[in-house]
């Protein structure tokens, strides 16, 4: 492996719990990247609602042009449910700047079952398996701060684009055939009722015939819904619209375990970040009981999506010998037992032991 190879990964820690989980994935990082031999130049920026309470913005400009030259960014939950704008939404949420501004147009959320997770489902480890893509830059979510409306009526709009739908079907296409799974992605849709998702449904389509290799399959959201509870095995990628991804996506966490083992890539064609999926849990903040495998698998991600693919293996195999060996614990609200810096040790150890043999 050539030493010569490095990337510039921007770093946000963010607020309540975000601070303990990035240093847990910087470390875990850090073993793999010794033990492997490829350089990683960390960039540490201030985000979140922490900076908007000291600062008034949530980013400041310089961080958000670093993430743009960077090779990619990591960061944690940010978001402290005090710290409010005058018209009572949170501030210091960083949703809006980076997803839209970054062009960051697939939200990527792997659902796997670990081994040695209790998950509310009888399946065993590996046996779910699979990944929602959802559309992150348009659909209902286009119309946040922009809802018309009287005293008496509010509507939202939810717009689709063909060039939107275009390009978030070819991800969920090309990650199917880079998958080992059923090479198969799946539409999720109401266009049995609405124009705007038959249209995301018949675009998908046309995407699709350009995939002979990749099977076809749709589905009606409510049905989605009964099915990753009931039969969460036979799914690959699925594929859909902004809204509707982001529950269906919380729905798939839970079934493998909850969110604190769940990360996730917002991923464009030139910008890409990786966060955990939850927030940042002020009501356990500081007190070293958060789960960081959320944060490390999302770290995971960003490995593999700037082509350290060998070191992204390597840190799910860490984190699935150590749940198997019992050497990570996880409590029945996803705790880590020993605390989560000691859930770091474990996994960095793990790390090291596994790319020695
Ligand atoms: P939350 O996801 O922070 O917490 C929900 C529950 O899950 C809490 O009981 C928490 O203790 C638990 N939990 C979450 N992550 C955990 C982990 N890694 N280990 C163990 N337990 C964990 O959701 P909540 O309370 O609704 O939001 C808190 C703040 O986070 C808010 O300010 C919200 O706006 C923000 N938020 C930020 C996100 C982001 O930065 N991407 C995403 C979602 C919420
Ligand atoms: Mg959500």
């Amino acid at each position: 492996m050539s030493a010569a190879r490095s990337h510039r990964v921007v770093v946000i820690k963010g607020d309540g719990i975000g601070p303990e989980l990035v240093d847990a994935a910087l470390e875990v990082l850090d073993a793999a990247r010794g033990a492997l031999g490829f350089g990683l130049e960390i960039d540490l920026r201030e985000g979140g609602a922490g900076l908007y309470r000291k600062s008034g913005v949530s980013l400041a400009p310089e961080s958000f042009e670093a993430i743009k030259a960077a090779d990619a960014a990591m960061k944690g939950p940010v978001g402290l449910p005090g710290v409010r704008l005058p018209d009572g939404t949170e501030a210091g949420l960083l949703g809006g700047i980076l997803r839209i501004g970054l062009d960051a147009y697939a939200n990527v959320r792997p659902v796997r079952l670990l081994p040695g997770v209790e998950a509310p489902l009888k399946a065993k480890a590996g046996e779910i398996d699979y990944v929602i893509v959802r559309e992150n830059t348009e659909g209902l979510y286009l119309s946040r701060g922009k809802g018309v409306g009287t005293s008496e009526a509010m509507a939202d709009t939810l717009l689709v684009t063909r060039k939107g739908v275009e390009r978030v079907a070819r991800y969920a296409f090309e990650l199917a055939r880079r998958r080992n799974g059923a090479k198969q992605v799946t539409c999720v849709d109401k266009a049995n009722v609405l124009a705007s998702l038959a249209f995301f449904r018949r675009v998908f389509d046309e995407v699709g015939e350009t995939y002979p290799d990749i099977r076809r399959e749709h589905l009606y959201a409510d049905a989605a819904a009964q099915a990753l509870v009931l039969e969460p095995q036979r799914f690959d990628v699925l594929v859909m619209e902004n809204f509707l991804g982001d529950i269906l996506s919380d729905l798939g966490g839970a079934t493998v375990g909850g969110i604190g083992l769940c990360p996730s890539g917002n991923i464009g064609d030139k910008h890409a970040y990786f966060e955990p999926i939850h927030g940042s849990a002020p009501d356990i903040a500081g007190q070293d009981k958060a789960n960081p495998v959320s944060q490390i698998l999302s770290a995971a991600l960003m490995l593999e999506h700037i082509g350290e693919r060998d070191a992204a293996a390597l840190i799910r195999r860490a984190v699935d010998s150590a749940l198997k060996n019992k050497k990570l614990i996880l409590g029945p609200f996803g705790q880590p037992e020993g605390g989560t810096r000691h859930a770091a040790e474990t996994l960095a150890a793990a790390v090291r032991q596994l790319a020695a043999h």
